[in-house]
């Protein structure tokens, strides 16, 4: 069985007072899940949250990082800086990164690499805008995207990995996709894995859902046979919303 594991993704939002306030808030709440708990925050609020977070069951990451370890990159943080203060996950190649940032599948996979090597989990985003969906090339582009994302990677490296199925009509527009699709495009992302990896790493990778998650939806997606739980967005910022999704299943 694979466990549930439920991430926010503040993107560009809290300052480290507001991180902090979150946490101290939302600790209590959640304290009794099973569920896997991470909150990917700015880089800002990293090691005010990860102070804030010890010793409750609340995992920080960051949402981005570089894949050299270090060097004349202005701007840049690397995986090597995230882990020295504790950080486990990441996010990487999130479709606002790869649309407003210029991100490749290539950079995308030199991220993970060396996320891997410096022992970060990344939290890895594939899918497909409107326009490749309503031409019937959803399945083609997420699976793809999966491949050359997890390009060079070993089955022993795999067991770090999360994927994220975030369509990206869905992101940020109050569409969901319906649990059936969603449900439908993780299973072909699975599909792909066992292709690569086999039947075993397939069945025991973890792939969240992405795009509009709410407390009200949560529940409905996450009891699905694929879904194994959400990468939450604008729902993440609010702790009475967020901890509903946590406790969702
Ligand atoms: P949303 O964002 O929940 O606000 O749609 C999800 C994401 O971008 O990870």
């Amino acid at each position: 069985m694979r466990k549930k594991v439920i991430a926010g993704n503040w993107k560009m939002n809290m300052l480290p007072n507001e991180a902090i306030s979150f946490i101290e808030q939302i600790a209590p709440l959640v304290k009794n899940t099973k569920n896997e708990i991470i909150l990917c925050v700015p880089y800002t609020d990293l090691f005010y949250s990860l102070l804030t977070a010890q010793n409750t069951n609340i995992k920080i990451g960051a949402q981005n990082m570089h894949w050299e370890e270090k060097g004349a990159y202005t701007g840049e943080v690397s995986g090597q800086m995230l882990k020295s203060i504790g950080t486990q996950y990441v996010i990487i190649g999130h479709s606002e990164r790869r649309q407003y940032f210029a991100e490749t599948d290539e950079t995308v996979n030199k991220k993970i690499k060396s996320a891997l090597l410096n022992e970060l989990n990344p939290i890895i985003c594939v899918g497909e805008t409107l326009e490749q969906r309503e031409l019937g090339k959803a399945e083609e582009i997420i699976t793809k995207q999966t491949e050359l994302a997890l390009e060079g990677l070993t089955k022993e490296q795999m067991k770090k990995v999360i994927l994220a199925y975030e369509p990206i009509w869905a992101i940020g527009t109050g569409k969901t996709a319906t649990s059936e699709d969603a449900n439908n495009s993780i299973k072909a992302i699975r599909k792909k894995i066992s292709e690569l990896y086999g039947k075993d790493t397939a069945n025991e990778t973890i792939i969240l859902y992405g795009g509009s998650v709410k407390a009200e939806n949560a529940k409905e997606l996450f009891s699905t046979s694929d879904i194994d739980g959400g990468l939450v967005g604008g729902a993440s910022l609010k702790v009475d919303e967020f901890s509903k999704i946590i406790l969702a299943v």
